[in-house]
């Protein structure tokens, strides 16, 4: 089992978290602390917040941060809730958040935690334990259009309709609680012709973590609440795995950057036209280059967006 985690892209993510002129940072997906690491080794006049919805991954870090003293702080909590999380270091505005979104390679090659596609174990798929409903229950409940849905919306599952049929012959059998009874349950009708089975079972476990941990909604909260979140001039980065992560990052930044707020109708703008509050750095998303994804095969699919809060309201909130 890895104990340890690659951080993807970690350079260049860490380069644009935290510019010099950085004070305050959030590290919002800690994990093992791979780019948070890199940044306190480099920056001694950084002070940084890091969180995991993952208590585990707290424990682990808090550790790792004992040498830092008062410069590194890490909380248990969900990054949707980051603006009530940055309470303890007297709220907010910080200069700089990294999101580095999915799952961490401890976390998959924990067979109690559900992630693994490989290793049998509890269907877990959460990644705070502590609270909320396993996969095994959430499959207990869920009606075949929501199955269905869930498998095409968050795994883009081929012919959704038959793998969503084939859990739920598993379940009517008892056999939904564990990753091999899925595994078992889906494997005949959950592939591409041609492609290896592991690819194929990867995107149905996806599919069924992100719908168990919420884990759009937590996104859009996110994306919703930096206005409150970044000073002027701050940045934040945001490394997401998945197409439909990559989109809403795209789109909210899009959204941050629109001048203009009035109704299409109308005519001319009547709303002065200075409501842009957020400049995207990164026009195209960041991607890793053949040498590291050779040396991390999970970097493959990552894509990098940055963008920066615009250094002129002080600290105005839009509209
Ligand atoms: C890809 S790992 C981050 C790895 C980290 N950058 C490193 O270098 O070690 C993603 C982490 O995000 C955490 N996570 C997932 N959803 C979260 C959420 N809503 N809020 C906070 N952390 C979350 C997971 O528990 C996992 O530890």
């Amino acid at each position: 089992m890895r104990l340890h985690h690659v951080p993807v892209l970690r350079d260049r993510a860490v380069e644009l978290w935290a510019p010099t002129s950085a004070r305050r940072v959030v590290d919002a997906t800690v994990g093992r602390a791979g780019h948070s690491l890199a940044l306190l080794g480099r920056r001694p006049d950084i002070r940084l917040l890091a969180c995991d919805r993952d208590p585990d991954a707290v424990e682990f870090v808090s550790r790792r941060f004992a040498g830092f003293g008062r410069r590194a702080a890490c909380v248990h909590g969900s990054y949707g809730d980051l603006l009530r999380l940055i309470e303890i270091w007297g709220g907010g505005p910080v200069d700089g958040i990294l999101l580095d979104l999915g799952v961490s390679s401890p976390q998959i090659d924990d067979p109690a935690r559900g992630f693994s596609t490989r290793h049998d174990g509890p269907l877990d798929l959460r990644f705070d334990r502590s609270r909320g409903v396993t996969g095994a229950e959430w499959l207990r409940r869920a009606t075949k259009d929501e199955l269905e849905r869930v498998l095409r919306d968050f795994g883009e599952v081929p012919r959704p309709r038959r793998v969503a049929t084939a859990i739920l012959a598993a379940r009517e059998r008892g056999e939904l609680e564990t990753t091999g009874q899925l595994r078992e349950a889906v494997m005949p009708v959950a592939g591409r012709a041609g492609e290896p089975p592991a690819k194929s079972l990867a995107r149905v476990f996806q599919a069924l973590r992100i719908a168990v941990n919420g884990e759009l909604d937590e996104l859009d909260r996110l994306l919703a609440s930096l206005p409150e979140l970044l000073a002027p001039g701050g940045r934040i980065v945001i490394v997401s795995f998945h197409r439909l992560e990559d989109r809403r990052v795209k789109n909210a930044f899009r959204e941050g950057e629109r001048a203009c707020v009035c109704p299409p109708e109308l005519p001319t703008c009547a709303c002065g036209g200075d409501h842009a509050w957020l400049r995207t750095i990164t026009r195209r998303p960041l991607t890793a280059d053949a040498g590291e994804v050779a040396a991390n095969p999970r970097s493959r699919s990552a894509r990098l967006r940055a963008a920066e809060r615009i250094p002129d309201r002080a600290g105005e909130a839009p509209a």
